[in-house]
């Protein structure tokens, strides 16, 4: 990545994003699709446009991510991935924390059979066992969110996506101004928005080709209407 504007590459996490990282990646934020349990459990009403993901795959992109990655690794899951997720996120000498439950106030999943159903999304944290990385202060305990009424920009989403505040929550969390942060599950580009917004260089890949336009186009758009406001930010490139 040459220069500074943030890009969401039509690609394939699995194959290609060894490949598309050439600079320092400082941290890995990202959401992949979730346990086959859960993508079947979505009830109708929110149901889930794209394949879940087998402990097999979890496996190894996350270790993938271990080995790519110099700073922080952050990954979304449900509770049955929890151990995978971490123990991939445990290889190369790394060290993982316990997971950081997601919640959003007042948010259901299930409104039909015996009533509506609370959810809880976990983040698994891990970083080197380097002073760099280990000097950043207290993690939080949980991430809480409330629902609240989605701007037009969040209408457009789909099932599974996270919301801005979350997402800029934990860029601000683990990440510093003109750090490269990797989404290889880029979906609508929520980590790109929240990068952006917070001065950091973003780089994003999704498998869907329509998604992956639109959410480019986002991002880069969000990105032109930001840079008036910090000119700075482009010396980063
Ligand atoms: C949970 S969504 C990400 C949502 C994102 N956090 C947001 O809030 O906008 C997961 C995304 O991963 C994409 N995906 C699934 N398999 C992929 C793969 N092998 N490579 C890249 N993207 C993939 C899906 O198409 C989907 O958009």
């Amino acid at each position: 990545m040459s220069s500074f504007r943030p890009r969401i590459y039509c690609a394939d996490a699995f194959a290609d994003l060894e490949g598309l990282i050439t600079e320092r990646c400082a941290a890995i934020i990202t959401d992949p699709p979730y346990s086959e349990r859960t993508h079947k459990g979505s009830s109708a009403l929110t149901t889930i446009p794209y394949a879940s993901i087998s402990h097999a795959q979890a496996e190894e992109i996350g270790r993938t991510f271990a080995r790519v990655c110099v700073g922080w690794v952050c990954v979304f899951c449900d509770h049955t991935m929890i151990d995978t997720w971490s123990r991939a996120l445990a290889s190369s000498r790394r060290y993982v924390f316990a997971p950081i439950a997601c919640v959003t106030i007042g948010r259901t999943v299930r409104i039909r059979g015996d009533g509506p159903a609370s959810w809880t999304d976990y983040l698994i944290v891990s970083r080197h066992r380097t002073k760099e990385f280990s000097q950043w202060g207290a993690l939080p305990g949980a991430y809480v969110g409330t629902r609240g009424t989605a701007p037009a920009s969040e209408r457009e989403r789909q099932a599974g996506d996270k919301s801005d505040a979350l997402m800029a929550a934990i860029v601000r969390d683990y990440t510093r101004p003109g750090d490269l942060v990797v989404d290889p599950f880029a979906g609508s580009g929520t980590t790109g928005a929240a990068s952006v917004s917070l001065r950091r260089r973003f780089l994003g890949l999704e498998i869907d080709p329509d998604r992956a336009r639109t959410s480019d186009r986002r991002i880069g758009d969000f990105y032109d209407s930001m840079s008036w406001l910090y000119p700075e930010t482009k010396r980063y490139g």
